[in-house]
């Protein structure tokens, strides 16, 4: 059987802001391990990437840093290129999106879809931004996402529970350019009338078969992926859009497209193909062989990409026909950071660019930690702390402890040469036969897409190999002449299982790998040969081994540990006011404060802000005009447990006469909060 051919790719980045480890653990470290993997097993492999240029990520970047898309684009392109390169991601090409032959190649794919008839024109009435006099799509919109009730959801995503929507979905629409509460306007737009697919999606995701004919294994795609999806379909798909009113992005190639550009996520998983376009022209390839006939088709993505590459790109390539379908949508969830989610816009991350500038020596140590938590099917956590145990009790103590003794002793005990094997004790043989079965194992877990499981397994060849040294202890038995034959073979097997470590460790840890067959003059390339007890031949000359991974001090821990802190707490100052002057306590406890249960509540008319609520406070029943009606709808606030100011002087507000006031926390981004206790307390209860 011929050797299944692959084109891989991995989620096309925003030009819009830096990498942090989160970009790296759940997309770009798995599908370079899976290349790397693939081409020492001689696979013909394709690796793709470039950078996602369009869309409003870009464009309000611009505008929040004062600038054009264009600068942004450059620069963000340029940082996260060197950032890929200098940590060593085999891309075969790094594009981008704003490319000539990209922008070709997007108008050329929609208008195959329009010619053949794949797309509505539809006429709509559509959220627009007086003040901006603009059209409010995608991330210029943002409200509260109907299915999971996140408060700061996107105009066509959901990046908390990955749903995909439209403008008209979100409660409490907001527009991100002003602010205001957008308008309804007419538009025209291009539409992909995605209901037309639901029946062959279904068995093509659920039966991995297409007309019939088997296409992938089901079984191999996460739950996660067909969950998602399905919910989507079961939920009924509906036409999307596919044409926005902007002026930054492609240009929609068909009359009446004057002042449209084609929507992010038509132009951007295109850019796939773009991206082998070029990668094939400046090789001598031919692009097709990538995207036809027997190929398969992997795209790495982080989960809130889910139904653009398992929904909406299959749909699109299908239609465009005789293209591949995805063999397989590996996504990520989500890496937190010490305990709360990775956040630009309060610098809550490690930047991939300024680890690699502060330890450029521990590329590896990164990627080891990262592969071992990686967030393969549910979130996972980064810590200092773990990132330092990891490294020191495992690189370094298991992995690095072993190597080090095998080739110090070969060294110190035959002058750097192999010694001949010799006669296997059945410990010996026990030893050879696992050597023989981990790269089998790991093999499996890797076309299984289990990382994280893989590389524990190639690291359990140097716990083997560790153990091994310690249970034989060949520097005591070297001290009598008679041992001889014994310390040979047992030098032997340890120089045998370190050749085996640079074969598998390979795709996880390139740079260490390479370090080893350094170490013991060993092409480390080919992943066939692994499990041999033999890679070896006796006579053959190691050189000197130098320490593989220096150990992690405390005080590195604790400086990126405050660095975190210190972001956050210049961020938090920065959004929030001062302290206010010094108050007596007498002063204070004028206030009477207690709580209050939520009786009813009404939209106060002509006022969008107010809600008129009736309160019970433990000691009478009171109307209190609050304005949170832009944060709370009266269904949702019947029956809360509030905190009520019930000594303030009566006012009349909107013509209602409000009697106290509801406390309310505000966050940095201006949202309201009721301050409600934390244990189950009934109304009436004083707050001091
Ligand atoms: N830029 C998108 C994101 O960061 C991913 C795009 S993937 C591709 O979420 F399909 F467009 F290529
Ligand atoms: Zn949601």
């Amino acid at each position: 059987m011929s050797k299944a051919k692959y084109t891989v790719t991995a989620a096309l980045p925003y030009a819009n802001g830096p990498l942090h480890l989160g970009h790296v653990a759940g997309v770009y470290l798995p599908s370079d391990i899976f290349v790397r993997f693939l081409r020492m097993n001689h696979h013909d492999v394709a690796f793709i990437c470039g950078s996602d240029e369009h869309g409003a990520a870009i464009t309000l970047r611009a505008k929040k840093e004062g600038t054009t898309p264009q600068e942004i684009v450059d620069k963000y392109n340029a940082i996260i290129g060197k950032a890929f390169q200098d940590f060593d991601i085999s891309f075969d090409i790094f594009h981008r999106t704003s490319a000539e032959i990209h922008h070709e190649t997007a108008q050329e794919f929609f208008k195959v879809l329009d010619e053949k008839g794949h797309f509505t024109k539809e006429t709509s009435q559509q959220y627009f931004d007086e003040e901006f006099e603009q059209f409010l799509a995608d991330r210029y919109i943002t409200g509260t996402c109907p299915n999971c009730g996140n408060e700061n959801a996107y105009g066509d995503q959901c990046e908390n529970c990955g749903s995909a929507l439209s403008p008209t979905d979100l409660k409490n629409p907001k527009s991100t350019l002003s602010g205001k509460t957008p308008i309804m306007k007419e538009t025209s737009h291009w539409y992909l009338p995605m209901e037309r697919h639901e029946d062959w999606l279904k068995d093509w995701i659920q039966q991995g078969t297409l007309d019939g004919v088997q296409q992938h294994d089901p079984k191999k795609w996460r739950n996660q992926v067909v969950g998602q999806c399905m919910s989507w379909i079961d939920n009924g798909l509906r036409p999307r859009a596919m044409t926005r009113d902007l002026d930054w992005g492609v240009k929609v190639p068909v009359t009446g497209g004057d002042g449209k550009v084609l929507y992010v996520w038509l132009d951007a998983p295109i850019g796939y193909i773009s991206a082998t376009k070029q990668w094939a022209a400046d090789n001598n390839k031919n692009w097709e062989d990538y995207w036809t006939g027997d190929r398969k088709l992997i795209h790495f993505i982080g989960k809130d990409n889910i139904v653009f590459h398992a929904i909406i790109f299959p749909i699109l390539l299908k239609a465009h026909e005789g293209l591949v379908l995805p063999d397989n949508v590996p996504a990520y969830e989500f890496l937190n950071l010490e305990g709360d989610k990775f956040s630009t816009s309060r610098n809550w991350a490690v930047w991939l660019h300024e680890y690699i500038e502060a330890y450029p020596e521990k590329i590896d140590e990164l990627k080891y930690v990262l592969t071992a938590i990686a967030p393969e099917t549910k979130d996972s956590e980064f810590t200092w702390k773990e990132y330092q145990t990891r490294v020191n009790s495992e690189l370094a103590d298991i992995l690095g402890n072993f190597v080090n003794r095998a080739l110090v002793l070969t060294n110190k005990y035959y002058d750097g040469a192999v010694p001949e094997q010799g006669n296997l004790t059945e410990e010996d043989q026990k030893i050879l036969d696992e050597v023989a079965a981990i790269p089998q194992r790991i093999s499996k877990l890797v076309y299984d897409y289990k990382l994280r499981e893989a590389q524990a397994e190639a690291m359990n060849l140097a716990r083997l190999g560790n153990k091994y040294l310690a249970d034989t202890e060949p520097w005591k038995l070297v001290k009598s002449e008679e041992n001889a034959d014994r310390v040979q073979t047992i030098m032997n097997i340890a120089l045998q299982i370190t050749a085996n470590l640079s074969i598998v460790l390979k795709p996880f840890l390139p740079a260490t790998a390479s370090k080893l067959s350094e170490f013991l003059n060993f092409d480390e390339n080919d992943w066939t040969q692994a499990g041999s007890p033999n890679l070896l031949p006796t006579g053959h000359s190691t050189n000197k081994p130098s320490i593989l991974f220096q150990k992690i001090e405390d005080e590195m821990v604790e400086k990126e540990v405050e660095k975190l802190n210190a972001a956050n707490a210049s961020e938090a100052a920065a959004n929030f006011p001062p302290q206010k002057e010094e108050t007596s306590f007498d002063d204070f406890t004028k206030l009477d404060i207690r709580l209050g249960k939520i009786l009813e509540a009404e939209k106060v008319k002509k006022a969008d802000k107010l809600l008129k609520l009736l309160v019970d406070t433990g000691i009478d029943k009171r109307t209190i005009v609050s304005g949170i009606a832009q944060h709370y709808s009266p269904k949702e606030v019947v029956g809360k447990t509030v905190t009520v100011l019930m000594n303030l002087a009566p006012r009349k507000i909107r013509g209602v006469e409000s009697q106290g006031m509801i406390l309310m926390a505000e966050d940095a981004e201006g949202n309201l909060s009721f301050v409600s206790p934390e244990k189950d307390f009934a109304q009436g209860g004083e707050v001091r």
